[in-house]
This record gives C-alpha cells, sequence and structure tokens, in this order.
C-alpha cells in the first residue's frame, strides 16, 4: 500500500527563480499557510554572523558544539508576514523580528553556506517538519519535496536560464530604489549560489522525482501560478 499524500505543496528552486511571490499567491488562492524555508536559513545566518562578530569563533567553530542542533531546534523561530509595501516576510527569532537585514546579498550567500551544514540542517529540518505537521501548508526552498516532505502530494520544482533569473532581481533591485548595481557580480553571485546549492552533498537542490518541472523563463507570475494551481486541482488527494 502506497503511503498517504500530505496536504502540501512544495515549491523549490534556485534563487531568483520567482518562488517567493509564485508561493505567497499560491498559498493565498489555497488559502493555506506559507512557510519560506530560506527565510528561516537567513535567520540563523544572522545570528551565527552576529555571535561570531561578538565572539570572534568562525561559524565552523560555533556549529560544532555538541548542543548547537539542540539549540537550534530549540528556538523560537516565527514566520511573520510582510509589511505593507515589502515583498519579503520577516521572521521572529526569540525576541528579535528580522526583515530587510536578511535580504542583503552576502545573508543569502551565508545562508547558502551555513546550509551545506549537517548540524543546521537538521536543526531546521526539524523546524520546519513540526511548522508543516498539520498539513495545508505551501512549503518554499531547496529540499522541500525531497528531504522536508517526501510525502507531499504536489511537488514543484521551478528554473529558469541563470541570465533571466539576474534580469528579474535586478528589476526588483531598481524598483526598490537601487542606483547603481554592479550586474556582472550579482550573475556572478547567483552562478556561485547555483553551484553551492545543487553540488553540496546534504539535500542538493534537484527536482523530487515525483516534481512537475515548470521552465518560467518566458513565463509571467500569473502563468505560472495558473499552471501551478491548475496542476494540484487536476490532481485531487
Ligand atoms: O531562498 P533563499 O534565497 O532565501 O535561500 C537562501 C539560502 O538558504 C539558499 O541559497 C540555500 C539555503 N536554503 C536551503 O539550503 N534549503 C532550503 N530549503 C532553503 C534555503
Amino acid at each position: 500500500m502506497s503511503e498517504q499524500r500530505l496536504a502540501i505543496v512544495t515549491i523549490d528552486g534556485p534563487a531568483g527563480v520567482g518562488k517567493s511571490t509564485i508561493s505567497r499567491l499560491i498559498a493565498d488562492q489555497l488559502a493555506f499557510t506559507y512557510l519560506d524555508t530560506g527565510s528561516m536559513y537567513r535567520a540563523l545566518a544572522y545570528e551565527l554572523a552576529k555571535t561570531q562578530k561578538a565572539t570572534g569563533k568562525s561559524v565552523q567553530e560555533l556549529v560544532q558544539d555538541d548542543h548547537f542542533v539542540e539549540q537550534v531546534q530549540a528556538l523560537e523561530l516565527e514566520l511573520l508576514p510582510p509589511l505593507q509595501g515589502e515583498e519579503y516576510g520577516r521572521v521572529r527569532i526569540g525576541k528579535q523580528v528580522l526583515g530587510s537585514e536578511l535580504r542583503a546579498e552576502e545573508m543569502g550567500q551565508l545562508a547558502s553556506e551555513i546550509s551545506a551544514l549537517a548540524q543546521v540542517r537538521s536543526g531546521l529540518t526539524a523546524i520546519q517538519q513540526r511548522m508543516g505537521a498539520a498539513g495545508k501548508v505551501v512549503a518554499e526552498g531547496r529540499d522541500t519535496g525531497t528531504v522536508v516532505f517526501p510525502l507531499a502530494a504536489w511537488k514543484f520544482f521551478l528554473d529558469a536560464t541563470p541570465e533571466e533569473r539576474a534580469r528579474r532581481r535586478i528589476r526588483q533591485l531598481r524598483a526598490g530604489g537601487a542606483e547603481c548595481i554592479d550586474e556582472a557580480a550579482l550573475l556572478a553571485n547567483l552562478l556561485a549560489r547555483d553551484r553551492a546549492d545543487r553540488n553540496r552533498v546534504l539535500a542538493p537542490l534537484q527536482p523530487a522525482e515525483d516534481a512537475y518541472l515548470v521552465d518560467t523563463s518566458l513565463l509571467s507570475i500569473n502563468e505560472v501560478v495558473n499552471e501551478i494551481l491548475q496542476h494540484i486541482r487536476s490532481h485531487p488527494l
């Protein structure tokens, strides 16, 4: 007998593919909770960078602590909706609420680096599984269909060429008021993050075997959302 599929949508894919916007729209349409796993990696990266500055220890040293996984699992992490006019949600970690500071390019980079560490992944994966235990979630990230929710009923993997993803990111930064953007550096960072996320040993970025693949290079956000919703509706639980 095959295992029971869960009322969970997973949306994985590389940086800059539009996962966040699309996942939030899908969650709204289905009245599901939106679970942004990338923000959790970013929040932990932010905390580690802060502790690193305060203690002078390297991130590697900090995560070597025997109790690190327990500490991460015990973290009070809460995903909060975006402030009005902002695109990304915020994260409450302990008493602190983090928002735009998580979106800095360096924080994405550091999140990617620490996400290759077993101690970090096991801590955050357990929290994510707890958050999704009741079902009715749209989980977004790199490994939500492969590792976090392997029994999710609807799995999607979004992709687009690196050039198109870099163009989208540049448009987004311009819309936010940025003037001097080093476009070549941005593309190089995106390619480096792709390489690191796809080639790491643990939970690498890759489509789940049963994921539905969407190449979004030539599609608008609405077209992707409609395709995903159509697929979900034509494959009921
Ligand atoms: O989606 P994002 O750009 O906010 O994610 C930041 C980094 O966090 C990403 O480069 C890799 C890591 N990440 C991960 O390893 N697994 C996830 N499920 C989500 C993010």
